[in-house]
């Protein structure tokens, strides 16, 4: 997925479930390795949440991300919340040049990233004192999955999930600690045709009434009541927390700080 699909996406993270990283069990393991000395790098950092969360107790914070658009959204927000500690880098990981960092982020981006190997390599090459990185422990279709039975008739395909970024990892030559933590999950639907629009899109289904009138009927009784929406049946989902450091050796493209 290339820049202009996550600029498109901007308005989404701006005001919805992944706002705010308050509560997030992996913003709190990222205060516990975070001081006023330290740096910290957050790759895939969209517009921000763990980024400006960690700004205020960190020496520094950059934030990387493929999509200008997320990180304007990040600079206006760091703007109106007075941090001037944090500066962003436009770029696919792993092609930016970034200095390593003490702590290493990277939320909710690897399983978008066609190619995982370079980009964790490149991942541990960046990190002077430790690395985190969040990743669901679910195969993320697995809550919809009878939907897309349902009208594609097979299986779908299991996304990728923390095992797989934990076999990489070992290829790599890295052991990473896991700990796998419940998260809330925060999406909302202010009504059944917002639903609908947002499960058509995920679900691969053609923009006709027929898809749109079936979705809205298997929906109405699929999801639940919440906060004066609709919310999908699960209140929690496991998350993996994946933690390693320092680096084996030292990398020849990035510079010590
Ligand atoms: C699902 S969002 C997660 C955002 C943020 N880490 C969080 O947890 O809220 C994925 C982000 O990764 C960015 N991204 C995707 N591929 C990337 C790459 N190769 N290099 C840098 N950023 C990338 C996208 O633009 C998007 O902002």
């Amino acid at each position: 997925m290339g820049s202009t699909f996550w600029d498109a996406q901007v308005r989404r993270f701006a005001r919805g479930p992944m706002a705010s990283a308050e509560g997030d069990p992996f913003l709190s393991r990222a205060r516990r390795v975070t001081g006023r000395r330290t740096t910290v790098l957050d790759v895939g950092s969209g517009p921000g949440r763990f980024a400006l969360a960690l700004a205020p107790r960190a020496h520094q914070v950059v934030a990387v991300d493929i999509s200008p658009a997320m990180l304007s959204l990040l600079r206006r927000r760091a703007r109106r919340l007075g941090v001037d500690n944090l500066r962003t880098v436009v770029g696919p990981w792993p092609e930016v040049e970034v200095d390593r960092a003490d702590v290493v982020l990277c939320s909710y981006v690897l399983p978008v990233v066609e190619d995982a190997a370079p980009f964790l390599r490149e991942l541990d090459a960046a990190t002077g004192r430790r690395a985190l990185l969040s990743m669901t422990a679910m195969g993320q279709d697995a809550v919809s999955e009878p939907l897309w039975r349902h009208f594609h008739g097979a299986r779908r395909s299991p996304a990728p999930t923390y095992l797989d970024a934990v076999a990489v990892l070992a290829e790599l030559g890295i052991t990473a600690d896991v700990e796998v933590v419940e998260v809330p999950v925060r999406v909302r639907f202010a009504t059944i045709a917002h639903a609908v629009r947002d499960y058509r899109k995920g679900l691969l289904l053609p923009d006709t009434a027929a898809a749109r009138k079936e979705l809205r009927w298997l929906l109405s009784s699929w999801l639940v009541r919440a906060d004066g929406g609709l919310r999908p049946p699960l209140r929690t989902t496991p998350t993996a927390i994946l933690q390693w450091g320092p680096p084996r050796e030292p990398s020849r493209r990035r510079r010590p700080r």
